[in-house]
């Protein structure tokens, strides 16, 4: 058996057809407009996808307005993706591999502050394709972004997770969360009850 490790990548062309087959196969990094999402991400790899790339990375929030799941536009914050990448181990594979994208994990921020607009639950949203979850890989992806927060200078950041996503508050706990709060989901987001954490970098 080969042996495998993930890392995460900044999405790049050599990435797209590997995240394009979880789109394909139902997977979609938003966890609240799912499928919607996956299909306008389909029709932006193929219009354009060397733009689709680079809109991942937009520090400046150059991006057009983000899309709520009540239909609602508002303004972009900066932010970017990576791709949890998984490889096969080189010495046991041999030259060549070319890894499988596994999942995906965002950031996003207002600069000069840890607070966010009250639209925006939380600094960071993750999710992994489900033939690769338990493997540890979330946690990993999530400790490995808190140190991208910390050098951008946040003195902590804010996650929420529904109250019945035991996987994701575990994601969370393991890597310093602490519950702050708690809410209502409004109907037309789904009316979910949400918990709040927080996570200091400092
Ligand atoms: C939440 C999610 C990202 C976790 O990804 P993952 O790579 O499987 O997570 P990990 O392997 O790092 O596991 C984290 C913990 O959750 C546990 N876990 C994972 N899946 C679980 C499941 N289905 N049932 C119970 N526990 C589970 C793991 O055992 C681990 O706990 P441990 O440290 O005590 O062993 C993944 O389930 C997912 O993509 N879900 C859909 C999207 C989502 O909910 N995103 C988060 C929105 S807030």
């Amino acid at each position: 058996m080969h042996a495998t490790r993930m890392r995460l990548v900044v999405p790049q062309m050599i990435h797209l057809a590997s995240y394009a087959a979880a789109l394909r196969a139902g997977w979609s990094a938003d966890n609240l407009r799912g499928a919607a999402a996956a299909a306008e991400e389909l029709a932006a790899i193929q219009a354009d996808a060397p733009a689709f790339i680079a809109s991942l990375t937009d520090r400046e929030a150059r991006g057009a307005p983000v899309t709520l799941a009540d239909g609602r536009k508002v303004p972009r914050l900066p932010g970017f993706r990576l791709w949890l990448w998984e490889t096969q181990d080189e010495a046991a594979s041999g030259p060549g591999e070319q890894g499988e994208f596994c999942g995906s994990i965002g950031f996003r921020w207002q600069p000069g502050t840890a607070e966010l607009p009250s639209h925006v639950h939380g600094h960071i949203g993750y999710a992994v394709v489900p033939w690769k979850r338990r493997r540890g890989y979330a946690t990993q992806a999530l400790a490995h972004v808190l140190r991208l927060a910390r050098a951008e200078g946040l003195p902590w950041v804010e996650l929420t997770a529904d109250a019945d996503n035991l996987p994701s508050q575990k994601v969370i706990t393991a890597n310093g969360g602490v519950q702050v709060g708690e809410f209502m989901e409004p109907a037309a987001h789904g009316g979910a009850r949400v918990l709040r954490f927080r996570i200091a970098l400092r």
